[in-house]
């Protein structure tokens, strides 16, 4: 008697053990992988949203256009000026801007009406099109970058 109380304690607590083995490794799953739901809603809203508003002057395929409007597809500024990419979508920039070496000065209009969701799912979409495969960018990091341009 007193054995088998034992062996189905044993049981129990090896039962215990798996379950929080397995919701350890489950809970590591990370959003920003490409296969996530939440990445697929983000990216293909974003290429919507692209289509609406960027795309007449950046192109679909993100060239740009001649000396007039800076690439997307393959852009060191992108790559180094997350926060300041994030502004300009909202609040526009006129002024030199400096794309892979060569010069741009045309102004970009704002667009006030995006929501941080819909800029996080804009820059989604730039940020894993072409060259640079970021994950998805968060709205927590659309407010952060928000605050750095107000203040500019
Ligand atoms: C009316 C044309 C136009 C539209 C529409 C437009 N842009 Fe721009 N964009 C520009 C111009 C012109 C510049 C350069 C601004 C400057 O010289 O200060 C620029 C600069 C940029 C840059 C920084 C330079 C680079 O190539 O990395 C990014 C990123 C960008 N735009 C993204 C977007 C996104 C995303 C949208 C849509 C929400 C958008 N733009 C809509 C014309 C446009």
């Amino acid at each position: 008697m007193m054995v088998k109380i034992t062996a189905a304690r044993y049981f129990i607590f090896f039962v215990i053990l798996l379950g929080i083995a397995l919701t350890t490794c489950t809970s590591g799953n990370n959003s920003s992988y490409p296969d996530s739901v939440k990445y697929q809603q983000y990216y293909v809203q974003g290429g919507e949203l692209y289509k609406n508003y960027c795309a007449n002057c950046h192109q679909p395929d993100g060239s740009g256009l001649g000396r007039v409007y800076p690439p997307l597809n393959k852009s060191d500024f992108m790559e180094q000026n997350f926060e300041e990419v994030v502004c300009l979508i909202k609040f526009g920039r006129s002024g030199e801007l400096w794309v892979n070496g060569t010069m741009y000065n045309q102004p970009m209009k704002s667009n006030p009406s995006l929501t941080e969701l819909e800029i996080a799912e804009i820059a989604t979409f730039i940020y894993n099109s072409w060259d640079i495969k970021n994950g998805i960018v968060e709205v927590g990091q659309v407010t952060q970058a928000l605050t750095s341009c107000a203040v500019r």
